[in-house]
């Protein structure tokens, strides 16, 4: 049984796994949320306190500060608080010298997106081959379970692709993946989750067709699917983190990922790239202070944790499967829905947190348990996806499987 868990990253996914582990800490152990910010893991550990959410009041939560990028400052964290399984919901920045800390102190580690070089963008296909997968074989040989993956998407869309080969197909045809948000936030524009990170979803669109990859422009290609409660939405093909793990591990013809974005956000968007606001590249302004374009937009754009107390409104997140089972053709969808009065009530979070950040605490259930432990590097679609998907329901994160969902209409390129 592996206790005591590090949280890394004090934002808005962190705060909603701290309030999951406290309400787990009968398994989990004692806490530690650490961060380059100190002040942002106590008032995580304040909500948590506000809420009375510390199940086994013996256990401890407490924080730290930490830059991740320092490994030997983090190995020391890591043994200094006896924690045996970390958390990574840093920004994606931290993977590799977290991961190398983790193998280094010989303890589980888990994360919800693939590594970014500060520098690039949208990396060429497979992304994990160039960072996280190249460390398999290290982990492997230490016995260091690493579960890449393991928030909403990527993560629990993982494992809906692992759960319909299990049960549901005999063979995938088709996996489309849909995530639309019908949520209304009031503010003129803002982002669901790190603006930086999110704007650099949006430079290419990588995507899995007939088994090989193909690049598209983004915002190129669009449909409008009738969502179950949500109802019709437009939804835009784009590239993401998940398919470049399915693609390897999922036998399946063709992998899209699609997301939802309204026409406002469309408009706004593409002026600010016009503008060139949304670039990684840094600029000189005139007294010859270098920015980083996108680093400006995301310190002037509502801080994403900050839209919580006054969402309304419901995600929708789900694949829609196409295939044969027993010699007939089936189409199924496997969705969860998430309404963010309903996260804020409980965790004071929005759902696009509440549904990134109760996935990491499930398997990080599943590893103390030993149910989930390959003591290897894993994506998440490569355990058994049954245990998870139990434990996601109660959790707050209930998973529907509908055998006759509304038809994919097929798509238009607007671009
Ligand atoms: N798979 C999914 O479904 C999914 C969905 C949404 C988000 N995510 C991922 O979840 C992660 C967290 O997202 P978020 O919205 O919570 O982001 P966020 O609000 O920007 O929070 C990121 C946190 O990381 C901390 N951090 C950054 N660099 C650090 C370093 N070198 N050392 C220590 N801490 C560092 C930041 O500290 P400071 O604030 O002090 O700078 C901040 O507290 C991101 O990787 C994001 O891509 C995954």
């Amino acid at each position: 049984m592996k206790k005591n868990v590090l949280i890394v990253g004090a934002g808005g996914v962190a705060h909603v796994a701290a309030h999951k582990c406290a309400e787990h800490n009968d398994v989990l152990g004692d806490i530690c949320i650490a961060s380059r910010t100190q002040g942002k893991c106590e008032a995580i550990i304040e909500s948590v306190n506000r809420k009375s959410h510390l199940k086994d009041k013996s256990k401890k939560i407490y924080s730290r500060r930490i830059d991740a990028l320092d490994v030997p400052s983090t190995v020391k964290l890591i043994r200094e608080t006896d924690s045996q399984i970390v958390i990574n919901l840093a920004q994606a920045y931290v993977n590799m010298s977290l991961l190398e800390a983790c193998i280094q102190a010989g303890v589980a580690y888990m994360d919800t997106a693939i590594h970014e070089d500060p520098n690039k963008v949208c990396e060429d296909p497979p992304w994990y081959a160039n960072y996280e997968w190249k460390r398999k074989d290290r982990c492997k040989e230490h016995g260091i379970t690493a579960i890449l993956g393991a928030g909403f998407d990527p993560g629990v869309v993982n494992a809906y692709c692992a759960l319909a080969a299990k049960h549901y197909f005999d063979k995938i045809d088709t996996i489309d993946i849909l995530d639309v948000n019908a949520g209304s936030h009031g503010k003129y524009f803002a982002t669901n989750f790190d603006p930086e990170i999110n704007f650099r979803e949006f430079k290419k669109v990588w995507t899995w067709i007939d088994r090989k990859w193909v690049c598209e422009k983004v915002h190129a290609v669009k449909m409008v699917y009738d969502f179950p409660v949500v109802g019709k939405m437009p939804v835009y093909l784009n590239g993401h983190d998940e398919l470049h793990s399915l693609s390897k591990n999922i036998d399946a013809d063709s992998i899209r990922f699609w997301m939802g974005f309204g026409d406002h956000y469309i408009n706004v968007f593409t002026v600010l790239t016009n503008l060139g606001l949304t670039s990684e590249k840094p600029v000189r302004t005139a007294e010859g202070v270098e920015v980083v374009p996108l680093k400006v937009l995301k310190a002037i754009l509502p801080d994403p944790s900050s839209l919580a107390p006054n969402y309304t409104g419901k995600t929708c997140i789900g694949n829609y499967v196409k295939g044969t089972k027993n010699g007939k053709r089936r189409e199924i969808f496997i969705y969860n829905i998430c309404d963010h009065a309903v996260c804020y009530k409980e965790v004071e979070s929005q759902a696009i947190s509440y549904t990134a950040g109760v996935p990491p605490v499930a398997a990080a259930i599943l590893i103390a348990r030993g149910i989930w432990d390959p003591k290897t590097m894993v994506n998440v679609e490569e355990l058994d996806p049954d245990p998870f998907i139990e434990l996601l329901g109660p959790m707050g994160l209930p998973t529907v499987v509908e055998e006759h969902p509304a038809l994919l209409p097929s798509s238009e390129r607007v671009k």
